[in-house]
């Protein structure tokens, strides 16, 4: 079925240009994009038209690492660094994810707000619970959202409770793979998920690799966030120079199908082991700043060819709502270009690239409007804080993405279908 909205059309065509169509159709083809025109060509002059007057239509935002079994903390512990606030506030939560009814109370409200924060795709973390994890995959398939969902893997230095066992992570890996892959074209799927190196064993993570290449699966981790972190890595693998090398040496990157969150402590020589497996970058500013993580050097990444999405990394960023993130990722771009000249800031249109194209193509082809992209849409309607008589539709854009929120955002469409 062909259908067009009418509006004031922008998306992020390249990296650092925004497309600016005022008062024109966005044809949708099914699940995909068919173009954007500023008036309607022959071929779908009999199509059904929607006006949607002075509202604009942007792309769905993309989410590319959070975890849903942390949405209740976000907010709170952000006066401890990383490894504390793991056994502090982190690994006590997601332990009652081994309790169904909490998981299902709490990935309820999580999907609902997800959704309605605008994020049309999302990757991310479940825990290491087998039957909540499958919740979470079905929670999101009602939704109408897409994304990955994976089972964390977590068999060394975790808490008494949420600790697994080598056998029972592998054996309810294996299950969720054998369940959930194969379907390429699914909207929502599995994706391999060792929580980092330190939580996973040396035996785990050979076995994690078979799997991943066993069933062509994606894998998400974290990567190089924190210095104390990189340093236990060190220690725990002294026989392997960098601690991306730790992920390539067990099979962890497989080409072009990995996430990594963070990346903010990596030497050259990591980044060159990125760049060989073309592996994407979840550059997660609002944790990254809770956490006193440090400033990943995104400009760096962008340059040099890497492909680079934005993450909420709920809890350690503290809302869903993906435009604080990307305003984040400007602010952090500022503050790394005053002690790194030669990276200028982001600007507006690199910022809403990531937000959506950039993060997008780890989920295929999708985040922008051009022909053949899969249709994730937002219409936006910004009257209420549109307050300058003669704002260009960039400025207008921009002015929502800053001041904006939730209740701007009055219609959903994810892969072609309005879920809002
Ligand atoms: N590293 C290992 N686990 C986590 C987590 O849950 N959040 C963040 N930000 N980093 C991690
Ligand atoms: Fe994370």
């Amino acid at each position: 079925m062909i259908k067009c909205l009418k509006g004031n059309v922008i998306f992020a065509e390249e990296k650092n240009k925004l497309k600016v169509m005022p008062h024109s159709y966005l044809v949708i083809n099914n699940e995909r994009s068919a173009g954007v025109y500023e008036s309607l060509p022959e071929e779908y002059k009999n199509a059904p038209v929607e006006d949607l007057g002075d509202k604009l239509i942007i792309p769905g935002f993309m989410d590319v690492h959070l975890h849903a079994p942390q949405w209740l903390n976000k907010g709170v512990g952000y006066s401890e660094e990383l490894l504390p606030w793991l056994q502090k506030y982190t690994f006590p939560l997601e332990s009652k994810f081994a309790d169904i009814k909490f998981a299902e109370k709490y990935y309820k409200l999580f999907v609902d707000e997800l959704k309605s924060s605008g994020t049309t795709r999302a990757c991310i973390f479940a825990s290491r619970h087998y039957e909540a994890t499958k919740l979470l995959i079905e929670l999101m398939k009602e939704s109408g959202i897409g994304g990955y969902v994976g089972k964390v893997n977590m068999d060394r230095n975790s808490s008494e409770e949420l600790q697994e066992t080598y056998e029972d992570s592998v054996k309810e890996t294996t299950m969720l793979a054998k369940e959930y892959s194969g379907d390429d074209n699914a909207l929502v799927k599995f994706i391999l998920t060792p929580r980092f190196v330190p939580s996973t064993t040396s035996e785990l993570m050979t076995k994690l690799g078979e799997i991943a290449e066993k069933y062509n699966l994606h894998v998400q981790s974290h990567l190089d966030e924190n210095v104390d972190e990189v340093a236990w890595v060190k220690e725990l693998h002294s026989d392997i120079p960098t601690f991306t090398e730790v992920y390539e040496h067990f099979g962890l990157l497989p080409d072009n199908r990995t996430v990594m969150a963070h990346c903010i402590h990596n030497n050259d020589r990591e980044i060159e082991v990125l760049k060989k497996h073309n592996t994407f970058i979840a550059h997660c500013p609002l944790s990254n700043f809770n956490l006193a993580s440090g400033i990943a050097p995104i400009k760096r990444y962008m340059e040099e060819g890497l492909d680079v999405g934005l993450g909420s990394d709920i809890s350690g960023g503290h809302t869903l709502y993906m435009p604080v993130s990307c305003v984040a990722a400007v602010s952090a771009s500022k503050i790394y270009h005053v002690s790194h000249k030669e990276y200028s800031p982001l600007t507006f249109a690199e910022a809403f690239y990531l937000l959506t194209k950039g993060g997008g193509k780890f989920f295929g082809k999708v985040g922008s409007f051009e022909e053949g992209y899969e249709c994730d849409a937002l219409v936006i309607d910004d009257s209420n804080i549109t307050s300058i008589d003669g704002m260009t539709l960039e400025e207008r854009l921009e002015k929502f993405i800053y001041t904006g929120n939730r209740g701007n955002i009055v219609r959903i469409y994810c892969r072609g279908k309005q879920i809002k």
